[in-house]
């Protein structure tokens, strides 16, 4: 039997995906990448999906990296293919219509870092560690992280991450708002339940129209990105559960979402 490398929990409509591949400390192989676009594939067809959780197994890693005894002895042509899967799949993770959470217990490196930056949460333990270290093998970040890590942290700092290599822990992480979140390792697992229950709970549609409005906007100037958030605010008023949020309010109870 094939190993199973992504583990699938779900509950209330929160799916927890866990890659596992503890002993390369949770490296993302071509297995791991296809599973886990298999499984996006699947995800983002689902209405009634209020957040994905993505983490690592074990309590070491979240993700180490690329898998380097994988990539090798690849071409140039092989290694195009490989970053373009990878690239696929992390930009279906970005897309999800759900808020998505990084929960990086342990190391955060390489391609994880990377998979973590397309994550719109970044909850950290203490212990973790990040960084982009490609250039001490050689290469570049090739999973997006030239891109998004400047996109989320400011060139000047990216700039140094990457040319360095140099791994930084959680405060640092934070510090450079590339995580949202540090907590001691032994309350990570909680935290990170009552963030999941705390974003199912609330307006499923509004929670998705946060997340469109500040993504599709960040791609668009400011004019038309406010427009684009005039046009999903009146939206809201076309359903259900802007009524039932605001009645609740008026009605001093709580929204039943
Ligand atoms: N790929 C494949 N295997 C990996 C791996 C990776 N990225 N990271 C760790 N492993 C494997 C190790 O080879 C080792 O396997 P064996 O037991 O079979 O020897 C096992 O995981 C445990 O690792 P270590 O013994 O090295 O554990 P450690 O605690 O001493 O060190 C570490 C941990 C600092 C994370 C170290 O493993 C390390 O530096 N790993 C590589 C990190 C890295 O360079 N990541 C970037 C990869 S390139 C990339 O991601 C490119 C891109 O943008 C797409």
């Amino acid at each position: 039997m094939s190993e199973k490398v992504i583990e699938v929990v779900e509950s209330s409509g929160v799916v927890r995906l866990t890659i596992s591949r503890p002993k390369a400390l949770n490296a993302l192989n071509s297995a791991v990448l296809t599973e886990l676009e298999r499984l996006l594939c699947e995800l983002e067809q689902r209405n009634d999906l209020r957040a994905v959780l993505i983490t690592g197994a074990g309590e070491k890693s979240f993700v180490a990296g690329a898998d380097i005894t994988e990539m090798k002895d690849k071409t140039p042509e092989e290694a195009r293919a490989f970053a373009s899967q990878a690239l696929r799949t992390i930009k279906r993770l970005e897309t999800l219509p759900v808020p998505v959470v990084a929960l990086v217990n342990g190391f955060c490196l390489g391609g994880g870092c990377e998979l973590a930056l397309a994550c719109d949460w970044a909850v950290a333990s203490d212990n973790a560690v990040f960084g982009q270290p490609e250039v001490l093998l050689g290469v570049i970040p090739g999973f997006g992280g030239t891109q998004r890590l400047p996109r989320r942290v400011g060139p000047a700092m990216a700039l140094d991450l990457v040319t360095t290599g140099r791994k930084i822990d959680a405060q640092e992480a934070l510090r450079i708002g590339l995580v949202n979140r540090v907590m001691p390792q032994a309350e990570l697992e909680a935290y990170a339940d009552e963030l999941t229950k705390q974003l199912a709970g609330n307006g499923p549609q509004a929670v998705r129209a946060s997340k469109q409005a500040v993504h599709d906007g960040m791609e668009q100037e400011l004019d038309s990105a406010l427009a684009l958030e005039t046009a999903l605010f009146a939206f809201c008023f076309a359903g259900e559960e802007q009524k039932e949020g605001m009645s609740a309010f008026v009605e001093k109870r709580k929204p039943n979402f």
